[in-house]
């Protein structure tokens, strides 16, 4: 039997997609690019945005057609938030949100004879747990997630993952550990603690996202840990202290702004103001030598008129951001703001979304400006063509640089020379073996 994946939306989706194939394949699978003809499709979607549901859909139909006989399996947050609407696309066999994915196997079982769609979605909110949905891959790369959360509390009201994902619960930290020992074992360097809402992580436990953090840190072998995103809120004088005390946490730092206009704010229900994160950044950056700071922004929101604007972009330029991802505002069905008034004109999402595209161009820019002729330390993780290496810096810089040899999960040094479009060149200096 042969299963396909296809993963939509962020990168908890994509580590969730990773465990399921792992259990697909400890069933007896092969598992096949999602192009071939296989006997079960997988199409783990996103909602975020209206886009999300799109794609989403078009996927879904396209596995449909591929192979009619074949099973379609829709999960994740679209599936979860809307199972009628995926069961009654054409194709589809079973719909399972973001609950009972361990149980896959033995619901495509199920779901395999019916002639009408298996709809297994449940309440997100009822009784939910931490479902451990292990990686059982063993194939070594060189950087890793690990989710560490599920859900969220916060209820931003552009936001509809707190419907999808359900409450903040976490990892049981022993469960975690484990996992990120297998993760060494197998031979990857450098872990990525992923989540929802991944600096709440603890919440329901009565522990922090520092306890899990300090510990990870102190695991023998692990070159690089590298956390997701974090609120500006959720820095307590604990975290950054570990974060500033522990070379091997990464010093870069992924914390969403949303909006620089306080009203905005406000309205969105982000529980901080302009001046809050101002004092955040000042101080993580105070403490951790060379920081890069990385953000979310959100262009459009119902009631941005044009000085909320002028403000937002005045003040991401000022926290010298390395990137921005920017965000159209997207009104979703069951959110608050959907209803707000008034919403903005799509043509005046664009062009805001354009400027901040702009500042963001020249933030990371002059981020990556400010490496060269500086020796980096790169985690080398892929050959991009013959004789050409590309890794990442502790910062999340990506270097590319010519070397012979099989340079794959080496830790080296390089001296960074020239700015491409989203990458820097470098010159090979020092390779410090981790191999064997
Ligand atoms: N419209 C646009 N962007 C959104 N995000 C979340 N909800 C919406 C929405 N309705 C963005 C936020 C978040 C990122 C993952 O998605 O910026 O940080």
């Amino acid at each position: 039997m042969k299963a396909a994946f296809y993963t939509l939306g962020c990168k908890v989706n994509q580590t969730e997609t990773e465990a399921l194939a792992g259990i697909f394949r400890a069933g007896g699978y092969d598992i096949v690019p999602f192009e071939e003809r296989a006997d079960v499709y997988v199409i783990n979607t996103c909602t975020v945005t209206n886009m999300g549901d799109r794609k989403s859909r078009q996927v879904i139909r396209r596995a449909g057609k591929a192979n009619p006989e074949g099973t379609v399996v829709v999960m994740g947050c679209y599936a979860q938030v809307a199972p009628e609407e995926v069961s009654r696309i054409p194709g589809v066999d079973l719909v399972v949100g973001t609950r009972d994915r361990g149980r896959i196997l033995e619901l495509v079982e199920k779901a395999r004879d019916g002639a009408e769609p298996v709809n297994m979605v449940r309440e997100a909110w009822q009784g939910a747990v931490f479902e451990e949905l292990p990686l059982l891959e063993t194939e070594s790369r060189v950087r890793a997630t690990l989710k560490i959360q599920e859900g969220c509390n916060q209820f931003c009201t552009y936001c509809i993952i707190p419907y999808a994902r359900g409450p903040v619960r976490s990892r049981d930290p022993e469960k975690a550990m484990e996992e990120a020992a297998r993760l060494m074992a197998a031979g990857y360097k450098e872990i990525v603690l992923t989540g929802i809402h991944t600096g709440a992580y603890g919440l329901d436990l009565g522990l922090d996202l520092n306890y899990l953090v300090s510990r990870l840190a102190g695991l023998p072998g692990l070159k690089r840990l590298r956390l997701s995103s974090v609120e500006s809120t959720e820095f307590t004088p604990g975290l950054i202290g570990t974060i500033a005390a522990n070379p091997v946490v990464c010093p870069h730092l992924h914390i969403p702004l949303q909006s620089g206009s306080d009203r905005i704010l406000a309205r969105m229900n982000r529980p901080y103001s302009r001046r809050e994160f101002e004092r955040i950044v000042k101080e993580l950056r105070g403490k951790i030598p060379d920081l890069a700071i990385t953000t979310d922004i959100i262009v459009g929101f119902p009631g941005e008129d044009e000085a909320d604007h002028r403000d937002s972009l005045e003040f991401a330029a000022q926290m010298e951001f390395a990137n921005i991802h920017v965000f159209k505002y997207s009104p979703r069905t069951g959110t608050p703001a959907a209803g707000y008034t008034p919403q903005v004109a799509p043509g005046e999402k664009e062009a805001r979304s354009r400027e901040f595209i702009n500042l963001a161009r020249r933030g990371w820019q002059d981020y990556a400006s400010r490496y060269l002729g500086r020796s980096m330390e790169v985690l080398v993780e892929q050959d991009v063509a013959q004789n050409q290496w590309e890794g990442h810096t502790a910062t999340y810089l990506r270097v590319r640089f010519p070397a012979k040899g099989d340079l794959r999960g080496e830790l080296v040094r390089a001296r960074l020379e020239d700015l491409a479009d989203d990458f820097v060149r470098g010159q090979l200096e020092i390779i410090s073996s981790l191999k064997g």
